[in-house]
């Protein structure tokens, strides 16, 4: 997730301990909405509560403890920012039996301790997006790590969100502007310097769509989940000039249809500053990428203007989108098109393709409020290596559903990342204007539900045809003057859609 502002950089010094190596946290994926009641606002503005269908909002889970005697949550794994929150059980929200993956009652932990009362306040870059409470600080545990006393935390009993955060950046990108004690130990930080990592360093495997876990390694990688090499991209300035987020340089964006032809949608001489978040959902390129790729797989928006949608049969399309970082000598992450058909929202008997609708998990900066972000529609096909200490992140093609085997090693300290073969250097810029996609047709209604999918122009065989997916009737298009009140796509597909 990323912050609408960062914060101000204040320098602080940690003690090192000798470590004994890494600490290895598997990760369960989920959407929050899924069967859930959710409340839906309605075109006319009116309110009401539905089932929501599959979101669209994947998120990457991790198990911690907090207080004494301990408490569990379950906690987004954020790249995009850098502090530990979770949901107070005061929250109305919680009082409501919504905060399902646990909530904190700072009165029932002998070791809390309350550093400023309605001093924190996450706001994250989707509408709307706010959490907010109290700083305090207790013990934790992170995945069965041992103990960390004193860690500084976010208690929120002001929710937008039902659980919590782990953000795992920089300190100096905390949301903390105006705490009394400045940039406060993260995490990671605390991680270091209490010995449990050598270095403020770690791997992240979120392997592909199907699977249910991948990992994250503090302090560690993983051999056997990449192929090819790891390639050490220096990290690029943020918004705010300096580095304190994980921006690498992506330099090409391209697609490989089933025919082997490539159509290139990033322009000549593309050079971009690209965040890589684990806590938003979807990609967010620039417009021109966006709308050469909706347009290629033949999407169209849907009625309510809040998605964008694809044939869920492109799931087992063959074609990938290919991204290449850091210039000469830099690395191409091939992301199956498979990787980007998110969940469906609209059935066969909604939308005029026999698999249904499904969200396209890609969108355009306007997204989420005008930055340039890969998040796990990218990072699934992705190994990736961040190493705040060196202002690096190694990037490598996952090697998806690896299972049993592992071969771990331990980042040591000092600047070379284990078995990263190369460098590129290629400098990134970061984006300066947003404006609305343009292009992308919108889905109209045929008859009483039936929105019309677009026609791909790449060409995708499925498993299960040589044909390209989807199909036409522009004419029965034309007939349809009323936007569907069935607008499916509600809240929760919308909150998917930005990401967090
Ligand atoms: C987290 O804890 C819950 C509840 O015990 C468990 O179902 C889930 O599998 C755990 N997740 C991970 C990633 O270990
Ligand atoms: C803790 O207890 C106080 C006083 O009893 C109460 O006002 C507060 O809401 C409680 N905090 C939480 C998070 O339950
Ligand atoms: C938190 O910060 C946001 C953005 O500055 C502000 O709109 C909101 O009112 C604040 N909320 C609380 C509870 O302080
Ligand atoms: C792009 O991906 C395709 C596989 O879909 C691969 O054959 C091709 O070599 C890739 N192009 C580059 C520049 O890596
Ligand atoms: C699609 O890809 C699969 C393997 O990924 C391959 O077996 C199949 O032949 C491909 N189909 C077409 C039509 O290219």
């Amino acid at each position: 997730m990323h912050l609408l502002a960062g914060a101000t950089i204040v320098a602080l010094a940690t003690s090192c301990v000798a470590s004994p190596g890494y600490l290895k946290l598997d990760l369960q994926r989920r959407s929050p909405y899924e069967g859930r009641l959710i409340r839906r606002q309605n075109p006319d503005g009116s309110v009401d509560t539905v089932l929501t269908q599959n979101s669209n909002k994947l998120e990457y889970l991790v198990n911690i403890t907090v207080g004494t005697p301990p408490q569990d949550l379950g906690v987004t794994l954020d790249t995009g920012s850098s502090d530990l929150w979770i949901p107070a059980s005061s929250a109305k929200l919680c009082k409501q039996g919504q905060c399902d993956l646990g909530d904190f009652d700072p009165n029932a932990s002998t070791t809390y301790k309350v550093i400023e009362q309605g001093g924190f306040n996450i706001t994250y870059a989707a509408p709307g997006d706010t959490d907010a409470g109290d700083w305090g600080s207790d013990t934790i545990t992170v995945g069965g790590s041992p103990s960390i006393d004193s860690q500084q935390i976010g208690v929120a009993s002001q929710l937008f969100d039902p659980h919590g955060v782990m953000g795992i950046g920089f300190d100096t990108n905390e949301a903390n502007n105006d705490s009394p004690s400045g940039v406060y130990p993260t995490v990671l930080d605390n991680l270091k310097s209490s010995g449990i990592i050598n270095r403020k360093a770690f791997s992240l495997y979120l392997n592909d769509f199907e699977a249910t876990t991948g990992a994250v390694i503090f302090g560690g990688i993983d051999t056997t989940k990449y192929s090819g090499d790891l390639v050490a991209l220096p990290l690029q300035p943020g918004p705010q000039g300096i580095v304190s987020e994980y921006y690498v340089t992506l330099t090409s964006v391209s697609f490989t249809d089933s025919t082997g032809q490539t159509t290139q949608l990033s322009p000549q001489g593309y050079s971009q500053a690209t965040l890589l978040d684990s806590g938003t959902t979807n990609t967010l390129l620039t417009d021109d990428i966006f709308t050469g790729l909706a347009l290629g797989l033949g999407a169209v928006t849907d009625p309510s203007g809040e998605a964008y949608l694809i044939p869920c049969s492109l799931s087992t399309a063959n074609g990938t989108i290919n991204y290449s970082f850091g210039g000469d000598g830099g690395v191409t992450i091939q992301v199956p098109v498979s990787q980007v058909v998110g969940g469906q929202g609209y059935t066969s008997s909604q939308f005029d393709d026999p698999s249904g609708g499904c969200v396209l998990a890609f969108g355009t900066p306007a997204d989420s409020g005008g930055f340039s972000i890969l998040g796990d529609s990218f990072l699934r096909s992705a190994y990736a290596v961040f190493d705040i200490d060196n202002k690096v992140a190694a990037l490598a093609q996952a090697v998806e559903n690896e299972a049993g085997t592992s071969s771990i090693v331990v980042i040591p300290t000092g600047t070379n990342i284990p078995s990263a073969t190369a460098t590129a250097t290629a400098t990134g810029t970061q984006l300066t204007a947003v404006a609305a996609e343009t292009g992308v047709p919108t889905a109209s209604v045929q008859g009483s539900s039936m929105i019309l999918a677009g026609t791909p122009t790449f060409s995708l065989a499925t498993s299960s045809s040589t044909t390209t997916v989807g199909s036409t009737s522009s004419s029965a298009a034309a007939n349809n003057a009323a936007v569907p009140t069935a607008a499916l796509l509600g809240l929760g597909l919308a909150a998917g859609i930005m990401g967090l």
